[in-house]
């Protein structure tokens, strides 16, 4: 199985694009681009982020036990690019503030908080496991996707 097929069929899946967020042993604020993220279990509440190591933001999420998922919002491209990138500050250049905890970028259709619940070891990634304890969504918003290499745009189907 080579990585191209592995990469052509996973990309296949359509996702959402979020900024993970936590703080470091020194108080500043981290964060990366992830689109690996998934809803886990209803009660209690929990959902899932996979992050490569080596990682300035998962060595501050291990730390801290604490982590913040921003689904970022359509126009939130530049965002994106932005925490994909190895810029030293990346939260000099956008809208965020830490009021429920960890950091919340004001470009997204949802954010949550969560606790660490465990972590696993897979491949080349890290699973995080967090249980969420506070969440919220902007209904009006409309998504940023990924598909296949690039950004697309979600919109809803008219009902038949
Ligand atoms: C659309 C998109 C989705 C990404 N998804 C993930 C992901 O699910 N997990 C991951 O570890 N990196 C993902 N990345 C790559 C990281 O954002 C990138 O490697 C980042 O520079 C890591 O930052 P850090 O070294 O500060 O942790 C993605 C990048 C893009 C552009």
């Amino acid at each position: 199985m080579d990585m191209d097929t592995f990469r052509a069929v996973m990309g296949s899946l359509p996702s959402g694009v979020c900024v993970v967020t936590s703080v470091d042993d020194e108080g500043r604020p981290q964060g990366l681009t992830c689109s690996a993220v998934c809803s886990v279990s209803g009660d209690p509440p929990m959902l899932l982020a996979c992050v490569k190591a080596p990682s300035r933001t998962l060595d501050a999420i291990l730390a801290r036990k604490r982590f913040a998922v921003n689904f970022l919002d359509a126009d939130a491209q530049a965002v994106s690019a932005l925490f994909a990138s190895p810029v030293e500050d990346k939260f000099g250049s956008v809208a965020w503030d830490d009021a429920s905890g960890m950091p919340q970028l004001r470009a997204a259709v949802a954010t949550a908080q969560l606790i660490v619940h465990d972590t696993v070891q897979a491949g080349d990634h890290v699973i995080v496991l967090g249980r969420m304890v506070e969440g919220e969504a902007h209904r009006n918003r409309f998504p940023l996707g990924y598909w296949r290499g690039s950004y697309v745009r979600v919109f809803r189907i008219a009902r038949v």
